[in-house]
């Protein structure tokens, strides 16, 4: 197998502060797994643009007609060589097309313990919502491989934390968020560097 670094894409919508974690573990890395080739990105004005220009990565601009309809943007991820696709808040459902053309090589982050409090509708502040009115006494990240169902491909990687009585949604998702960046990078480095692990 190659030892060059991977190329990898992260198709991102929001504040992208997974992505730029994601970005800056391979300037601390010296011989880094993967390098980030592109920033796909469908909502004009999301943080993610500003950290992708900040590190010099292009944008792909994605819209709907031809994400879903269209190509796919197949083209473009070949043109950038990308091997690998990360999703670190990334609201689009993932089409066939994709996946085909990615096995097991797509990777979402999820912010709570899969299999609960996922699928369809079930993201950022939702998520939060849902657990504390379940009153579930932990929650966590979850990193996953993407297949066709919204938050189901094989699990790869989870962290949990407390949820404490006093919780809110926003101190939650700060607790989440602080698990995503502190395992979120290493685990694509290690999954980009030695494949699936056993499912
Ligand atoms: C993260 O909480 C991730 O779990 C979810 O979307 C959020 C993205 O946050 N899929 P950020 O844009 O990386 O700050």
């Amino acid at each position: 197998m190659s030892n060059a670094p991977k190329k990898i894409a992260i198709f991102a919508s929001g504040a992208g502060s997974n992505a730029a974690k994601i970005i800056e573990s391979v300037a601390a890395n010296p011989n880094p797994p993967f390098e980030v080739v592109l920033i796909g990105c469908n909502k004009p004005g999301a943080g993610v643009a500003d950290i992708a220009a900040a590190h010099h990565i292009p944008v792909l601009w994605m819209e709907k007609e031809r994400f879903f309809k269209g190509d796919t943007y197949l083209p473009v991820l070949a043109d950038y060589a990308v091997d690998w696709i990360v999703l670190a808040g990334f609201l689009w459902k993932i089409p066939t097309a994709l996946i085909a053309a990615y096995p097991q090589k797509i990777i979402n982050i999820h912010p709570a313990l899969l299999p609960k409090f996922g699928g369809k509708g079930m993201y950022g502040h939702f998520v939060h919502e849902a657990v504390i009115a379940a009153q579930a006494t932990e929650s966590g990240i979850t990193i996953h491989f993407v297949d066709e169902q919204y938050d189901h491909g094989q699990t790869i990687f989870q962290a949990t934390c407390p949820v404490t009585p006093n919780d809110t949604p926003d101190s939650l998702a700060d607790k989440v968020h602080a698990l995503e960046h502190l395992h979120f990078p290493r685990v694509v480095g290690e999954v980009v560097k030695e494949g699936a692990p056993a499912p």
